[in-house]
Formats: C-alpha cells, sequence, structure tokens
C-alpha cells in the first residue's frame, strides 16, 4: 500500500482501487511520463454554489474537498509536484466576508489536515506575498512548510496571495537591490528570484469552470506549459477530469520554440 492511502476520505478512493493508474494501463503499450509539475487554477467555486442556492464560501469549503481527492490522484499518476492557485494578490478586490472566509479556510485547512499531510510524505511550499497576510496566517503557513520540509511524496505549492506580475516586481526589486550588473541580467538570473527558485516550471496548466484567461498565474513559468481548460467546475473536478486532462497531456507535442523530432 502507497503511503498516501487513505490520506483523505473521499468517495473516489473506490474508483481508486477499481481503476489502474494512467502509467500502468498504458506500461504494456507505450510508456508515458507524467508531467513532472502540474499547475491547476482552480476556478468556478462560486459558481458551483450560487448554482446550489449557497453561499459562495460553500464552494469554496467544497473546493477543498476537491483538492484533497486531486492530490491523491496526482500521486497515484506520479506526478512530483503540484502548485495550486488558492488566494491571489488580486482576490484582496472580493467583498470583505469573502477574503476574510478564504483566510480563515486557509488556516483551519492547515490546522485539520497538517498532521496527515506530514504523516503522508507531502511537503508544502507558500508562494506568493507572505508579509502582506495577518501574523496567524503567516504562522500557520511557515510551521507547516517547516514541518514538512523533508518529505518527498509529493509537493504541493499553495500559491496564496500569489500574483505572477508581483512575483516578477519583487524578483527586480531584490535583482537591483543585490546590485547586478545589467549586462549580467538573464532568465537563468531572474529565474532564480523567483519564488520558485529550484523549481521546474509548470509542464501543464488546467483551468477549471470554462475560462480561457491566464489570469496573472506563474507567468514567467508557465512560457512552455501545455495548457488545458475544462468546463467542470472545481468542486466538480476529480480522479476522472485529473486523467482527462492527463491523457490530453500525454497527446500533446512539446516543442519548446523548436521542431519535433519526427
Ligand atoms: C476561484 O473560484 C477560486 C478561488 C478564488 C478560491 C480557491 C480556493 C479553493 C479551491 C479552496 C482551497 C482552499 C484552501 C484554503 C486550501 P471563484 O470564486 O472565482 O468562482 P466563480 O468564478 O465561479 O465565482
Amino acid at each position: 500500500m502507497t503511503r498516501l492511502q487513505g490520506l483523505f476520505s473521499s468517495s473516489q478512493g473506490k474508483e481508486k482501487t477499481q481503476a489502474q493508474t494512467t502509467a500502468e494501463r498504458d506500461s504494456a503499450s507505450e510508456p508515458k511520463t507524467p508531467p513532472r509539475h502540474l499547475a491547476i487554477i482552480m476556478d468556478g467555486n462560486g459558481r458551483w454554489a450560487t448554482k446550489r442556492h449557497l453561499p459562495r464560501m460553500a464552494g469554496h469549503k467544497a473546493g477543498v474537498d476537491a483538492l484533497k481527492r486531486v492530490v491523491e490522484c496526482a500521486r497515484d499518476e506520479h506526478i512530483k509536484m503540484l502548485s495550486v492557485y488558492v488566494f491571489s494578490t488580486e482576490n484582496w478586490r472580493r467583498p470583505k466576508l469573502e477574503v476574510d472566509g478564504l483566510m480563515r479556510l486557509l488556516w483551519e485547512t492547515l490546522r485539520l489536515e497538517l498532521a496527515k499531510l506530514h504523516k503522508d510524505g507531502v511537503r508544502l511550499r507558500h508562494l506568493g506575498r507572505l508579509y502582506d497576510l495577518s501574523p496567524e496566517i503567516q504562522r500557520a503557513i511557515l510551521d507547516s512548510v517547516e514541518l514538512t520540509k523533508n518529505n518527498t511524496v509529493i509537493d504541493v505549492n499553495v500559491c496564496f496571495n500569489y500574483g505572477g506580475r508581483a512575483e516578477l516586481v519583487d524578483a527586480m526589486r531584490q535583482i537591483i537591490a543585490d546590485g547586478h550588473d545589467p549586462e549580467a541580467v538573464s532568465e537563468e538570473l531572474i529565474s532564480s528570484y523567483l519564488y520558485t527558485r529550484d523549481l521546474p516550471d509548470p509542464d501543464m496548466v488546467i483551468r477549471t469552470a470554462g475560462e480561457m484567461r491566464v489570469s496573472n498565474f506563474l507567468l514567467w513559468q508557465s512560457a512552455y506549459s501545455e495548457y488545458y481548460s475544462t468546463q467542470t467546475l472545481w468542486p466538480d473536478f476529480g480522479r476522472e477530469e485529473l486523467l482527462a486532462a492527463l491523457e490530453s497531456f500525454y497527446k500533446r507535442q512539446r516543442r519548446f520554440g523548436g521542431l519535433s523530432a519526427s
């Protein structure tokens, strides 16, 4: 039994025991390399709630359950890194009730799930501006990152108060503060000043709820990521939808600006 099995109680667990992983199914034919790093814009929580005449926060809470399912499935599919867009630098523009609710939801989720996540080998990272967050949230994030820093089963990067432009601004400020010669500024140097320094770029970005926008997510890092958009609202996203996205990824021919091998 793999270490994460049973981590999250979810109705999807049944499907998992019946179904082989995509990699297992395909090992007989041609081997498929899963994305090393998968990034997700988890959109549609509000619409999911509205359709059910529920408050928007009910959608976000259901979004946490979807995230648990997806972490488990990603692990099964041998994906080593997930980045999830939870709260953007633009989300402060939402009504205070919702902003406060999202802050509290992160705090509660970390409090309730951290021990299990740690036991099951999840390494948590935070990507975003920590200093704008309340001391309580900062503490919860820093403690979670510290506790799980040596785990190796799967990395989950929580993008919270994250913005791609803000990240680039922070990087440029630090590059200038460090006194780099303009001639020495290179793509490698800029990458080394991002929140994602030392992390691989995402191979695929999934966006739920049908929008076709980048929304300031991993702007620099997703330069060559494969995009995948689905109409499914985030709270309805699960194993089946992730496998469909992976199937699409396996069919893509990635050329990184060059020409295909054939
Ligand atoms: C976008 O949907 C979603 C968010 C801004 C919040 C994302 C949060 C989660 C998925 C829950 C996970 C949370 C934690 C704390 C781990 P939207 O509200 O913009 O939906 P809409 O476009 O339908 O209104």
